[in-house]
C-alpha cells in the first residue's frame, strides 16, 4: 500500500530537487564508510528518484545487485525508467512501514534522509528493516541532525516564524528535525552489534550560494508556507514579504547555513 501522500516535500518538483542536490562524490565517500562493495545484495530504502541507487549499484560491481523502494509511485517509475536493469537494479513501490515481505535478504540495508520523514514509526522501520538484513549483515542509517534550524544571521521575527514552522510540520506532518540523535539508540535497542558513528556536515554553506542550494531552500520555504501557511501570513507584509526577505537572507554571503548529517551502521547478531 502507498501512502506517498504523507510525506511532507511531496510536490510537482520533487524529482527534480532530489536529483539535483545529489553529489555523486559525496555518496561514494558515505558507501566507502558504510562498507558497500563488489558482490552484495543491498536494499536502498526511501530511494527517491534512483539517482543514489545508481551511484550505489557502481559501488557493488562486479556481481552486485540493489532493489530501491520509495512509497511513491511517481518517482519509483522514474527510477525504472531512468537508472532500472533488469534483475540487477529493480525498483518497488513499497511503504517501509509495512514488513518487507517476499523481498529476500539483503546483505547490506541502507536509508539515507528517510527516517525524518517518519518520527513516529522509525523503530517500527527499523525493526522492519531489521527483519530482511542477513545475520551479519550492517545496516546503515543517514540522517540529518537540527535539520532546517541552522541560519545565521536570521532577523527576530523571521526565526520565530522558521522554528514555529518546523513545530508545525514535526506535529502534523510526522517531520523529525532532529532524527540523526536518535540512530544510535534505535540500534542500540534491538542488540545490534559493532555499531559505528559519524558526522558530516550536509550543508555547509557561506559565501556565495549555488543554484542547487538556493532551489533546495526556496522549495522548503514555499512547502513550509503550504503546510503553515496561517503561521507565514504573520510576518510583516505576509507571506510574499517573507520570502522576499528569506530570499534576500540566501543570497547575502555574509549568511551561514549549515546542517550536521549522522551516519549510523551496526551488524545484526548472528545468533539472535
Ligand atoms: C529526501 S528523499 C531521499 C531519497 C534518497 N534516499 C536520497 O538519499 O537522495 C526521502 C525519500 O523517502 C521516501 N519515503 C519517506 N518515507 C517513506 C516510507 N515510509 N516508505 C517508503 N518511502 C518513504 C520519500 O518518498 C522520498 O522519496
Amino acid at each position: 500500500m502507498a501512502r506517498a501522500e504523507a510525506y511532507l516535500m511531496e510536490n510537482q518538483e520533487e524529482i527534480v530537487r532530489l536529483e539535483i542536490k545529489i553529489d555523486p562524490e559525496v555518496v561514494i565517500k558515505q558507501g566507502l564508510w558504510c562498507g558497500l562493495k563488489p558482490g552484495l545484495r543491498v536494499l536502498d530504502a526511501g530511494c527517491g528518484p534512483g539517482k543514489v541507487t545508481s551511484i550505489l549499484y557502481e559501488m557493488i560491481q562486479p556481481g552486485g545487485s540493489i532493489l530501491g523502494v520509495d512509497y511513491s509511485e511517481e518517482r519509483i517509475q522514474h527510477a525504472k525508467g531512468h537508472y532500472g536493469q533488469e534483475s540487477v537494479i529493480d525498483f518497488q513501490v513499497h511503504d517501509l512501514r509495512d514488513p518487507l515481505n517476499g523481498m529476500g535478504l539483503f546483505d547490506l540495508i541502507w536509508a539515507r534522509l528517510v527516517l525524518e520523514y517518519n518520527r513516529m514509526e522509525s523503530p517500527d522501520i527499523v525493526r522492519n528493516l531489521t527483519a530482511v538484513l542477513k545475520p551479519g549483515g550492517y545496516l546503515c542509517l543517514l540522517d540529518l541532525d537540527h535539520n532546517s534550524l541552522n541560519h545565521y544571521e536570521l532577523p527576530p521575527k523571521m526565526e520565530e516564524i522558521l522554528f514555529k514552522a518546523i513545530n508545525i510540520v514535526q506535529e502534523k506532518y510526522d517531520f523529525d528535525p532532529y532524527a540523526g540523535r536518535k540512530l544510535y539508540s534505535y540500534l542500540y535497542d534491538i542488540g545490534y552489534q559493532d555499531i559505528q558513528l559519524d558526522l558530516r556536515a550536509h550543508k555547509l554553506i557561506y559565501g556565495k550560494i549555488g543554484y542547487e542550494d538556493t532551489f533546495n531552500w526556496m522549495k522548503k520555504g514555499q512547502i513550509a508556507a503550504i503546510k503553515a501557511s496561517r503561521l507565514f501570513e504573520s510576518y510583516p507584509g505576509g507571506r510574499d514579504a517573507f520570502f522576499s526577505d528569506f530570499k534576500k537572507f540566501l543570497m547575502d554571503p555574509r549568511r551561514f547555513i549549515y546542517t550536521p548529517l549522522i551516519l549510523c551502521k551496526g551488524m545484526k547478531p548472528l545468533s539472535p
